[in-house]
């Protein structure tokens, strides 16, 4: 050990507030075999202190193997693995359910493909402090996105318009997909009851918070497009959150006081 005057020895330096708990950050993975190890590496990296929670759907390229493989040779990584591709909304429920069943205090959300990226997370989790959710957007000054095209811009400026106006919801990116829950939000706001599979989960995520009266965040965070494998958004993922945040709106307007 080296001690020197005006020297002591510490620990390394936390990257998580230790008022916030044991956090885990569920990585939900479908064709992610050649992503997952960069992005494990990376969150044990910034955050040590956190654990990783796999969630595959039985991928077909075998990131469910790979990830028992990581989880194997590191006590801090557990694996979730479901019958089959049942979305990314129904993959968080799944992984947040067995969070608070393991006792977590946090529950970050985190994609597999590098979009995310890890060392940002102590930035979001300071912000916790002060939050029930907090959320890394894209949509706020400071907020960036790399290697987007116009067409996924667009998408994502227009369905966080459309959100917005339906649903009144003042938050600047209500479909990301980069967050950090407290556990007593999930717990809060019924997540047994959430069935929006697909990216439209988001959505009814950050609206289910801020109908509890709960305290959201936006953070911004720098967004950068995937280099490996490929996105799963698809029409029927898009058509999914038009109809639901259409219903949830008319079914809003129906049930406000006049
Ligand atoms: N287990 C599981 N099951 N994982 C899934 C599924 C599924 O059905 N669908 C997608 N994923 C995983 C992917 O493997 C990846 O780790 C993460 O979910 C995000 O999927 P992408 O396909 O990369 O999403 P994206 O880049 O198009 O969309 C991102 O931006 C959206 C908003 O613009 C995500 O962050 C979304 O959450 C976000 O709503
Ligand atoms: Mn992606």
């Amino acid at each position: 050990m080296r001690v020197g005057i005006g020297h002591f020895e510490r620990g390394p330096t936390l990257s998580i507030p230790l008022a916030l708990g044991r956090v885990v950050v569920v990585i939900p993975t479908y064709n992610e075999v050649e992503n997952l190890p960069l992005i494990v590496a990376r969150v044990r990296a910034a955050t040590p202190e956190a654990d990783v929670l796999v969630v595959d759907d039985s991928s077909p390229d075998g990131t469910g193997e790979l990830a028992d493989e990581l989880a194997e040779k590191d006590s801090q990584i557990q694996v979730l693995h479901r019958a089959g591709k049942d979305g990314l909304g129904a993959a968080y429920i799944a992984g947040f359910q067995k969070a608070i069943a393991d006792g977590y205090d946090v529950m970050v959300e985190m994609d597999a493909d590098g979009s995310h990226r890890p060392e940002e997370l102590p930035r979001l989790l300071e912000a916790l402090e002060g939050a029930d959710l907090v959320i890394g957007s894209r949509w706020v000054k400071g907020g960036k996105v790399h290697n987007w095209p116009r067409s996924r811009e667009a998408l994502s400026r227009g369905g966080n318009a459309y959100a917005g106006l339906m649903l009144r919801l003042k938050i600047n990116d209500a479909t990301a997909g980069y967050r950090a829950f407290r556990r007593s939000t999930l717990e809060k706001i019924g997540i047994d009851e959430v069935d929006s599979r697909g990216y439209c989960f988001q959505i009814d995520m950050a609206m289910r918070t801020v109908r509890a009266g709960l305290h959201v965040v936006e953070v911004p965070i720098n967004f950068v497009e995937r280099e490996i494998g490929d996105s799963k958004m698809s029409g029927n993922i898009i058509g999914e959150a038009m109809w639901r945040v259409t219903q949830w709106g008319v079914r809003d307007i129906v049930k406000r006081p006049r």
